[in-house]
Parts: C-alpha cells; sequence; structure tokens
C-alpha cells in the first residue's frame, strides 16, 4: 500500500476501522474483509472523480460504502483498496412544486423522510432500516414492505449524478417523471451495487402524503389459504403492504419485540395495509371466504406499531443463529408451493427453516439456522432452493442484492445475462477497480 501517501494529497485518508470492514450480512456467509484498506470521505463529485482518477491509474480497488446496511456483502472491502464512504455527502433540498428531494448520496432513509414530511410530501416505499443510504438503496434497488403498491427504489429515481471509474462525472435523466430518450443508463446504475460507477446525488420523486392506515392481522391454518387470499385480494385491489409469515417467525418476532400478535393459533399469517379502510373492510370478507380463523384489525396507530414491530424486527431476532439470509422472489401466486417444495428440500437436508415474507410481492425470506457441519451440505441445499425459485420464473435475489453470496449462482442460472453483465461490467470498468468481486466475477 504504498500509495496511500500519493492518495493523501488529493484527500484526507483515514485508517481501517472496523464500522468499515462488515455490513449487516450474516457472519457465517459474509466474506472476509480484508487486512488493509484506508477510508476515504469525499464531499462531492469532484472530489470523487479524483480519487477514481487515481485508483484507476493506480489500479487499486474501490469499494463504496452506504449505510452498511446490505445483507449480501456488497459493502465488504474484500481486497487490500479504498473504502469510500458517502457519509458526508449528506445535503438534501426538496423541489416541492416539482416533487422531487435532490439528494447527495450519503442522505439517510430517516433524512429523506422526515424532510418530505416537512414539506408536506413523502417518500411511500420505506426499504429498509433507517440507516441506509440513498445511494446504497439505489444500488441495490431496494424494495421492502410496501414495495407492491409504490415500486422499489428504481421507481423514484429521476435523476443520477455517478462518477466513472476513469474518473468522468455523468449527469444523468432530470426532474422529469417521463424519459423515454434513447438507454434508460439510469437504471443500469440501479441495482449495479458500487460495480458500474459511483452515484454521489440522485433526485428522487416524491409523491403526497399517505392517508391513516388501517393494518389487519389475520391467521390460517395453513400456507396454502393464506396465498389464495392474497392472490384474490390482490385482483381486487392494491394494499399497501402484504406479509406472509409462519408460525415461527411470528414467535421469533414476538420474542424480539416484547410484544403479542393476534393468535397462537394458525401456521401461516398475514399482515396487510391498507390506505382506504373500505379496502380493509373488503379484503375482512375475502379473508374469510378463505377460511381465516379471525380476522384482526388494528386501527390506531399504537396497536398498528404493535404488529408492525412484530414483524419489522423477525430479522433482528433471528440474525445471530442463521447462516444467511435468503430473498428468491417467485411470482406470487407460487408462494405456497415454493413454500412447501423447499420445506420438503430442507427436510431432507436436516435443515431448520424460518419463513416471512413479502406475500403481495412474491419476496420470500427464508433464514437456515446454523446446523453442525453445515458447510458440508449447506450450499448444495441453497442450490436446490435457488433452482427451484428460478423453475418457476423466480429470481434468486428480489431485493438484497447479488453482492458476494449469489454470483455463482448469478452467472449458472441466468449464464446469457451474466455474460452481457461482464461485458456492461468492462465496458464502465475496463481495469475493474469498482467493487471488484460482486455480482459479476
Ligand atoms: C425484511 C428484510 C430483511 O423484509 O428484507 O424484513
Ligand atoms: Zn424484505
Amino acid at each position: 500500500m504504498g500509495w496511500i501517501e500519493e492518495l493523501g494529497k488529493i484527500c484526507d485518508v483515514f485508517s481501517a476501522s472496523d464500522s468499515y470492514r462488515y455490513d449487516e450480512t450474516p457472519p457465517l456467509i459474509a466474506p472476509k474483509p480484508a487486512e488493509n484498506f484506508v477510508v476515504v470521505k469525499p464531499a462531492d463529485a469532484k472530489e470523487v472523480s479524483r480519487i477514481l482518477r487515481f485508483a484507476n491509474a493506480n489500479n487499486i480497488p474501490v469499494f463504496t460504502r452506504g449505510g452498511g446496511t446490505g445483507l449480501s456483502g456488497g459493502a465488504i472491502p474484500t481486497e487490500e483498496g479504498i473504502v469510500l464512504s458517502t457519509e458526508r455527502m449528506t445535503e438534501i433540498e426538496v423541489d416541492i412544486e416539482n416533487r422531487v428531494a435532490l439528494c447527495g448520496a450519503g442522505v439517510t432513509l430517516k433524512q429523506l423522510d422526515d424532510t418530505a414530511y416537512k414539506h408536506h410530501l413523502s417518500f411511500p416505499p420505506h426499504p429498509g432500516a433507517e440507516t441506509a443510504t440513498v445511494g446504497g438503496m439505489i444500488a441495490t434497488n431496494a424494495g421492502g414492505v410496501r414495495a407492491l403498491k409504490y415500486g422499489t427504489m428504481r421507481n423514484y429515481v429521476l435523476g443520477l449524478e455517478v462518477v466513472l471509474a476513469d474518473g468522468r462525472i455523468l449527469k444523468l435523466g432530470g426532474k422529469t417523471i417521463k424519459n423515454s430518450s434513447g438507454y434508460s443508463l439510469i437504471h443500469l446504475f440501479v441495482g449495479s451495487e458500487g460495480t458500474l460507477g459511483i452515484i454521489t446525488r440522485a433526485k428522487i420523486r416524491l409523491f403526497p402524503q399517505l392517508r391513516d392506515m388501517t393494518v389487519l392481522a389475520v391467521p390460517f391454518s395453513t400456507m396454502e389459504d393464506a396465498i389464495d387470499c392474497v392472490v384474490e385480494i390482490s385482483a381486487k385491489m392494491l394494499p399497501l403492504a402484504l406479509e406472509f409469515m409462519e408460525k415461527k417467525a411470528v414467535e421469533v418476532g414476538e420474542k424480539v419485540s416484547g410484544e403479542k400478535w393476534v393468535s397462537r393459533d394458525g401456521e401461516a399469517h398475514l399482515l396487510m395495509i391498507f390506505e382506504s379502510f373500505d379496502e380493509a373492510e373488503e379484503a375482512a370478507t375475502i379473508s374469510e371466504k378463505f377460511g381465516a380463523i379471525n380476522v384482526y384489525a388494528a386501527t390506531t396507530k399504537k396497536d398498528q406499531d404493535r404488529l408492525l414491530k412484530i414483524r419489522g424486527l423477525i430479522y433482528e431476532g433471528l440474525r445471530k443463529d442463521i447462516i444467511e439470509i435468503l430473498d428468491v422472489c417467485v411470482p406470487p401466486a407460487k408462494i405456497a408451493e415454493y413454500y412447501r417444495k423447499s420445506n420438503e428440500i430442507a427436510a431432507r437436508y436436516g435443515v431448520n427453516l424460518i419463513t416471512y415474507g413479502h406475500a403481495g410481492d412474491g419476496n420470500v425470506h427464508q433464514h437456515p439456522l446454523i446446523y453442525d457441519d453445515w458447510m458440508n451440505s449447506y450450499f448444495n441445499f441453497r442450490e436446490e432452493l435457488l433452482r427451484l425459485a428460478v423453475s418457476y420464473g423466480g429470481v434468486i435475489s428480489g431485493e438484497h442484492g447479488i453482492g458476494v453470496v449469489k454470483t455463482k449462482e448469478l452467472a449458472e442460472l441466468f449464464p446469457d445475462q451474466y455474460r452481457i453483465m461482464k461485458e456492461i461490467k468492462h465496458l464502465f470498468d475496463p481495469q475493474g477497480i469498482l467493487n471488484p468481486g460482486k455480482v459479476v466475477r
């Protein structure tokens, strides 16, 4: 790392520390961070450009880091090099009339939410942890529970400022809601996980504030009944969120939140959020038709928060006991079949799986609990699950990204796409300095 002194002439250089070594990826599946790296905290695109020009000329890997809330090891510095943190790029302004937030890449989800709210607007999707950053959410195309109605991060990015590996600063899009002006480079950077360029600013679409919400919690005897109900509800209306949890997941959520769920009975539970009370009523009637054990409506904010907390904390409750979190996305009507078959596969391998997810959009979160000698069989097990999801027309990640944990499966299961992705990577980053080893190898 003889280059550190030279880098120090361009920008402030900080030494490596644990807060830049890891993200939220469960430790057993997370890649080993490099022993040696330095951290830079540029303030704007110009400074990023100078750093990248230097890194490109000297072939030094650059790992961009937002909030570090990723679950696929995408932000972990896996080689000696530079961690480029966006933490100083936190400026945010709102163009109220055009309903656009102009954000630095390091603006957090909480900051974006609060700023939008202050201007009587909202950023509806709420794709993850409140400390996630705008740059990171764009780089992973983050989703979350509200993606069903309001879409994923992709649907909110109207404009981007990106620095390319050779230091060129690209400004893409603008404040318009429509854009049919040739190839959409914006959407190439959405989901690129720091491998094609470094996002420094973004224009984010805002919405009017959401109306009062009604939350339903509905237990069913079987996952089949619950998912059949979801299919019927989805054909009639578009709820803000339609979540499912198997009983084991509810129990984890109860334990970590200290709250009580609505029923001890039932193998499958739905949590639905509506922006209209009429829709909630209709959904309650449909639920009864599909054999709901009971229908619980939460109308006060306190009661709603209690139920949402149980769902929201499941991952937190499982984090230490799991090998990883899988996040395949299957066609929504296939969830019950995918769930049943993956549990059969799990039984064959002796794996204890805990499952919940976003029923409305087909995104299934499966948590294999750590078991003895897992290294010997786990990867065969996981490959069977990913192949099963793909056999239904699904994808291997619905929202958590490829990072380092699914590059092999991306190459094997989507070989034609993978080849073109590699060509695109080479076009944008011929030296391979940007987040090397992530997404494509
Ligand atoms: C969730 C995160 C883990 O849905 O994606 O809880
Ligand atoms: Zn999720």
